[in-house]
Parts: C-alpha cells; structure tokens; sequence
C-alpha cells in the first residue's frame, strides 16, 4: 500500500446552490470522497469570496447555505477533512511565504486579472481601476489552500486549471530555493461530469436567470420545473429527446433503466405536461430527504459551528506542524537553535538524501538531493514504491548511474557530482 492520494476542492462561498451545481459538481465529489486509498479536503473559501463580496452578512449567511448544502448532500465530515479556509491561520501565513516566491510578473497574466485590465482599457479608464490587491492575490492564496495539505490532485473546471499551474510554478520555486517541502498539484478535470441544461436549454447558470435552486421549497422546485421550455408538440405527437433540455435533466437524475423508458415515452407521444410531472418526482426522489437534512441545519447553525470547529482542529492537525517545517526551512527560526540539533542529526542533516514520494499520476518516484536540499537527480516514475526502493538500493550500491533512462541529473548537475554525493552517503554509513 502506498500513501495516500490527496484530493482537494474549494468551494467558493457565494451564491445559493442549484441543480446544476449538484449534478457537475456536489454530487461526483461526494462520491469520490469515499474512495478507498485516498485523503479528501473540502474547504469553504470563505477568504475568497471577501475577494467578490463586501457585504459581511452575506458573507455569513452564503457560509452557512453551502456548508449545510454539502452536508445534506452526503459529505460525511467523519470520513473527510472539511472545515472553512479562515479557521486555518496557517493558510495566510503561507500566502506569505508564496507570495515572496512569486514574480510580479506571473500573476499579471492572472486571467481573472487581465480581464479586468482589458476591461478597463477598453474603457478608456486606469488599467488598474477596481482591482484590488485581493483580486490580484487570487492565485497565490489558492496556491497556499492547495499546498498547504500537500494535495496531489485538485478537481476543478477548465477556468481553474491556469491557477493550479501557477499553484505548481510557486511550489517549484520555493522548493529550489529551500529544498523539497512542497507537493507539486495537478489539476483534475472530470470529462465524463455532464454539464446541466438550465431551463431555456443553456447551461444551466445564475447569470443565464434559467437555475432549478437544490433546496428550493417543493412548489417552487415544481414551478420552475414546469417552466422548462418545449416545443409546441400536442400530447399524442412523438417528440424528440434530443436537444429536449427535459430529457437531459431527467438523464441526470435516472437509472438507464428509467432512462429507457422515459425515451419510450416521449415515441408514444408522452404530453408535456406529464412528462414535467415525472421529472419533478424523479428529482423530489433524491432531493427530499436531503432537503430535511439542509433545512436542520440551516435552522440549527450552532451544530454546523461544531462540525466546522472539529474539522478545522482536524486540519490545523497537518497544517500546524507543516508550517512549522516551512518556518524553520525559510530562517524564521528560535534564534538559540543551533542548527542542526543534535550531533548525530548534525551529522544525518549535512548528509545528501533520497526523497520518495508519490505523484498524482499514481506513480512512485523519488529525489536525491544535496545536504542544502537542492536536487541532483530526479527519477522517473515506478509502478510501486518497493521498485523506487530496490532501484535506489542499487545507485547506492555501485554509485553510479545505470544508463536505463529511470533517473536523471538535474539541470546543471554533473554525473561526477552525483557520484560524489553517493559516495559521501555510502562513506557516511547512511
Ligand atoms: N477558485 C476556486 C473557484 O472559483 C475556489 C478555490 C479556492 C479553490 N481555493 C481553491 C479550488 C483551492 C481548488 C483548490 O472555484
């Protein structure tokens, strides 16, 4: 068994949930979440939304609506890591750290930022009108949510896979300049995630007006429903499924089975009307009992305080001790530590090492790198950790590198100086 993977998701904490909400994105991550073999932090980015909303009560009530969304829809807060971004100081204290990593120059191609400024130029006003230093910070604070829990795979749409490569480019700098502290983040995109028609048959968005709300009141789920727009087709006349935003909802929600027969259906000419009346229930089916779960909580925040509490204490269990390692790696150090401690760890920490570690591919790798952390060799992947190993045992071994294209020096790294340092750890005993 090797370690686990880490997935993680931020969820921004603006707006009120709808359908489509749950079919692209609640529902699969429930569902993953309870894969074997795997470590899953969701998080509400609830610094993130002061990026977009300044208006504090919203900003409460928005956190409590989607918290108790993704409770009611099955996350199990036992099984996973779930807790809110600002109940964890560690996040800003390594937006810090980042953010002395990171160029100026990176985060001006920022698209959300560019757009803006493309927006304002067009305008004909201040490139740099309405835009704050938090817009402008966006990606290091992400960056700092991902690397913080050392996260493998992080699960998100295409508008977000720019922020996860700089996630990667920051991670990569610092561990060059203070050695290999931080997992390198891929990002995640789900193709098979069907995106969900709105009522007009667009995709179904708050900017389109066209929502089915998840946790509407039952008459209101059944009036929207009711408003999806059909042909004009009579009862009797065969209709088309295709390009029917109905029949896409429905898929959504039914087995294969019941998707058959709802195909059926619409050849013998099922009426509108009748059809709408089923796709409300199918949906009721689902939505009901955790429309009973949402609404408990929504009524009792104290319970969802609680669980938010224990989740972040289970968080800043891995966050406080990494940073505390992030600390010391950077200099912000107890000034009568003398570096190194102890003799023998003096002796190990002066010593070049072999760093194994998993990546999101799901393969088994592993870094030898210099007593000051910088590497001198990256290997490629191997099927399992005990490969990785035996493959280091034999570098060890004949110190020298086999020709076999499973590990190479790092840029600007000499064969000689790989030779040298494993001699210096076959000399060392280690
Ligand atoms: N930017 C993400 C969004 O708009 C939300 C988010 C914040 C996030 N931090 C994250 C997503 C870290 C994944 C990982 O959807």
């Amino acid at each position: 068994m090797g370690a686990p993977l880490r997935f993680l998701t931020g969820i921004t904490t603006t707006g009120t949930p709808h359908l489509g909400n749950y079919v692209g994105a609640i529902r699969p991550a429930v569902q993953a979440s309870r894969r074997p073999g795997t470590e899953n932090f969701y998080f509400l980015a609830d610094y993130h939304a002061l990026i977009k909303c300044d208006e504090p009560a919203r900003i409460q009530r928005s956190t409590l609506e989607i918290a108790a969304c993704w409770l009611a829809a099955g996350l199990d807060p036992e099984q996973v890591f779930f807790y809110r971004q600002s109940d964890i100081p560690e996040v800003t204290e390594l937006t810090w750290l980042l953010t002395c990593v990171t160029g100026k120059g990176v985060l001006n191609r920022a698209h959300a930022y560019k757009a803006q400024v493309d927006k304002n130029t067009a305008a004909g006003v201040d490139v740099d009108a309405e835009v704050t230093m938090g817009l402008f910070m966006y990606p290091v604070l992400m960056a700092a949510d991902i690397l913080m829990f050392k996260a493998h795979r992080i699960p998100v749409g295409r508008d977000q896979v720019q922020h996860i490569e700089m996630a990667r480019d920051m991670a990569q700098s610092f561990n060059h300049l203070y050695g290999e502290h931080l997992v390198l983040p891929e990002a995640q995109i789900d193709e098979s995630v069907a995106l969900l028609p709105g009522l007009d048959g667009r995709k179904m968005s708050k900017s389109y007006d066209n929502v089915i709300g998840l946790f509407s009141p039952r008459d209101q789920v059944r009036k929207q429903i009711f408003s999806i727009v059909t042909d004009s087709r009579a009862p009797g006349e065969p209709k088309d499924t295709e390009g029917s935003a109905l029949f896409q909802i429905y898929q959504a929600f039914a087995s294969a089975e019941e998707t058959q027969k709802l195909r059926e259906a619409y050849a013998a000419g099922i009426a509108w009307s009748d059809a709408k009346q089923l796709l409300f229930e199918r949906i009721d089916r689902e939505i009901a009992p955790m429309r009973e779960k949402h609404e408990h909580l929504v009524n009792h925040p104290q319970e969802l305080e609680r669980i938010l509490q224990a989740g972040a204490a289970k968080a800043r269990g891995r966050a406080t001790p990494f940073i505390r390692e992030l600390r010391q790696a950077v200099g912000l150090r107890n000034l009568a530590d003398v570096p190194g401690g102890t003799k023998k760890d003096k002796a190990r920490a002066s010593l070049p090492a072999f760093k194994q570690y998993r990546e999101a591919d799901g393969l088994f790798y592993f870094k030898f790198v210099d007593a000051q952390g910088r590497l001198l060799l990256q290997s490629a992947g191997f099927a399992s950790p005990k490969e990785a190993g035996q493959f280091i045992a034999g570098l060890k071994a004949s110190q020298a590198l086999p020709q076999d294209g499973k590990a190479a020096p790092a840029a600007g790294v000499s064969s000689e100086q790989v030779h040298a340092a494993l001699k210096e750890l076959a000399d060392s005993g280690n």
